[in-house]
């Protein structure tokens, strides 16, 4: 069982898939790890940290020959897997709604395409889970972003020269990001409210000491979808979160934005409206950005200044914490893999929960429900 791990090719990807502490585990379990060279180094590992952990370390086509499983941050196309053997599987984050086209390509090749974004939510995948384990460094960094655009403090300061009050912080969407961007904000001494359309959010929202601006008395409130994942919300609802919003945003100085609905567009949180009645000096932070945006005139990968309120877009925000995000993201690999590691055939073997909920490709064919229904 040969294991490859490649040097991310994506633009702006830092990432790794695999540390020499997960190569070290999947060689305690009798597979072999090949290391493609340089792969480690944007998350700050040399190749000699793979080589001591066991690994060999070699260009991509002797990485790739004759290998079993990939392992992947991103998916790179199916071109630039040539070399592997028959049916061996690529785990990564596949961003199946989107690359419809490259899984049609994986298929074509005749990979098993493993997506680690379908991880279903369910008490045993927890470890396995891609998305809360990027989400949680998001939420931080997003914070840590707002701050270093802001001109001004978090925290609340009495000096001798007068006081400096503390910033307010709105946090929209309280999954896994919001939650975490919650905690960060009020470490760093910020008076924090947050919202969602999920009402089990309320406490957990005031368990962390911030106050929850929620909407009362619509039609649809309890806003949880399948899996924990929040719906679409009413009309009704939108209309009635729209104007709560309006008021409490005016009076924000910073406003981090997370929300996103499975499969759909990121809901629209900020109109251009909004925004314009934000003082100037404000900054938001659009963790959504990628999946089309929160806030009206937010753009990937540019920070846009609108009447003195910079809107942050950052792309691949986990990435910016390369390391941390690098070495969360392998060991969910890793967990994933060893929980079904066969011993006698010294491979994984799938069950059908998690193998046909995560599986994209098999037998030359597109087969995961959710992108055939
Ligand atoms: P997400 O990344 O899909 O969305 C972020 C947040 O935005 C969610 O809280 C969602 O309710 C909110 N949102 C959506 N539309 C909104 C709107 N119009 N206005 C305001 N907020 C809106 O969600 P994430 O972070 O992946 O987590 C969702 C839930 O799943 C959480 O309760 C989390 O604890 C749970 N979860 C369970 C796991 C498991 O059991 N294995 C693993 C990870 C998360």
């Amino acid at each position: 069982m040969k294991i490859a791990v490649l040097r991310e090719t994506a633009e702006g990807e830092r990432r790794v898939a695999a540390t020499p502490e997960t190569a070290k585990k999947f060689i305690a379990l009798g597979a072999t790890v090949a290391v493609e060279a340089g792969a480690g180094g944007t998350a700050s590992i040399a190749d000699a940290d793979y080589a001591a952990a066991g690994a060999s370390v070699a260009d991509r086509a002797a990485t790739l020959a004759g290998a079993d499983i990939v392992l992947g941050v991103q998916g790179p196309d199916a071109a630039a897997l040539a070399g592997v053997a028959p049916g061996a599987w690529l785990v990564a984050s596949l961003n199946p709604f989107a690359d419809r086209a490259r899984i049609e390509g994986y298929a074509a090749a005749g990979l098993e395409a493993l997506a680690m974004e379908f991880m279903p939510r369910i008490t045993r995948a927890q470890s396995m889970d891609i998305l809360s384990s990027q989400s949680n460094l998001s939420g931080y960094k997003a914070v840590l972003d707002a701050a270093a655009t802001y001109g001004r403090a978090f925290p609340m300061m009495m000096t001798a020269a007068g006081t400096v009050s503390a910033a307010r912080v709105f946090v929209m969407g309280v999954g896994v990001a919001g939650l975490q961007a919650i905690a960060t904000a009020r470490r760093l001494g910020a008076q924090v409210s947050a919202t969602d359309v999920r009402s089990a959010t309320k406490e957990q929202i005031q368990s962390l000491g911030a106050k929850p601006i929620f909407v009362e008395n619509v039609k649809g409130i309890e806003g949880e979808g399948s899996g924990g994942y929040a719906g679409e919300m009413s009309p009704e609802y939108q209309a009635a979160q729209a104007e709560l919003v309006s008021g409490h945003i005016a009076k924000q100085d910073i406003v981090i934005t997370t929300a996103l609905i499975p499969g759909r567009p990121a809901p629209r949180l900020i109109s251009a409206a909004q925004v314009a009645s934000m003082r100037p000096g404000s900054v938001i932070v659009d963790l959504a950005v990628e999946a089309g945006g929160n806030v009206e005139g937010a753009v990937a990968g540019e920070t846009v200044v609108v009447n003195g309120v910079s809107i942050v877009g950052h792309r691949n925000v986990p990435s910016r914490l390369a390391a941390d995000a690098s070495a969360l993201f392998s060991r969910n690999l890793f967990n994933f893999l060893s929980a079904f590691w066969d011993k006698e055939s010294g491979k994984p073997v799938l069950d059908a929960e998690i193998g046909d909920a995560i599986r994209l490709t098999q037998g030359g064919k597109v087969v995961n429900a959710r992108l055939l229904g």
